[in-house]
């Protein structure tokens, strides 16, 4: 059985609202910071390459357009998602997941490496993201979440031993049940609508709770308080 990786604080997207999102930038900051542990989302290029970033498409970071699941690794490499969000980040370019792993390691900062499927991709990229942590040795510092129950079943058979955890928007007796039969050790949950006999009922049944995303730090006490593992940040400088 895996060991849980632990920390109570995952910066969220690697460096939060303080960096451009899933960026190596991102990473030095949470590690310039003091965290312990950092999330991003993996999704695969044309050419079943894992890269690191949340949308399906460019717009949004990127400020161009283009699909992730159309376009080869090494030209979604060149994308600058560093200017959109503050000129000063221009030249910060999208990573490979790799690239992600080794400056992670490098910095000591705990992965949890959330597999983001493009749609249709669910199978292929929790079968791509699992073989590569295995090949590095099964990483004991990854912990293996999503929200696709097929990417997550698919990650667990190339790589059993890593920690995984569900994602769900919301608190369900339905998804924490399909966590429990994933082998899942915990189920990471949005906060909104979220209560605290939730937090009971996922911790009765074994599991460890992680919320996202608290960047209050009211929030994050009352999270505390309520029994919760870790939460996900944007605002690592205010939740310590
Ligand atoms: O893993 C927690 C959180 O990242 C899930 O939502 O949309 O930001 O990937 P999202
Ligand atoms: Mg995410």
């Amino acid at each position: 059985m895996f060991t849980w990786p632990g920390p109570a604080l995952y910066v969220h997207r690697c460096g939060g609202a303080l960096a451009p999102e899933n960026t190596l930038a991102g990473l030095r900051i949470a590690g310039r910071l003091g965290c312990a542990a950092v999330e991003f989302d993996v999704m695969l290029s044309a050419d079943g390459v894992p890269v690191v970033i949340h949308d399906e498409t460019l717009e949004r970071t990127g400020g161009r357009s283009g699909r992730v699941s159309d376009m080869r690794a090494a030209e979604l490499f060149e994308v600058d998602v560093g200017r959109v969000f503050h000129p000063a980040f221009e030249g910060e370019c999208l990573p490979s997941f790799e690239s992600v792993l080794a400056a992670c390691a490098g910095l000591g900062l705990i992965a949890n490496v959330e597999i983001k499927p493009a749609q249709g991709f669910e199978v292929e990229t929790g079968k791509v993201v699992g073989e590569l942590l295995t090949c590095r040795g099964g990483d004991p510092n990854v912990l293996l979440s999503s929200f696709s129950v097929d990417a997550l079943e698919a990650a667990a058979q190339s790589a059993p031993d890593l920690p995984r955890a569900l994602l769900a928007e919301t608190y369900s007796v339905a998804a924490q049940d399909r966590a429990l039969g994933l082998g899942c050790g915990g189920l990471n949950l949005g906060r909104q609508g979220l209560l605290p006999e939730h937090v009971r009922q996922a911790k009765a049944a074994g599991l460890h709770v992680l919320v996202y995303t608290i960047n209050d730090p009211r929030d994050a006490t009352q999270m505390k308080a309520w029994g919760v593992t870790g939460v996900f940040s944007d605002r690592p400088d205010l939740i310590r």
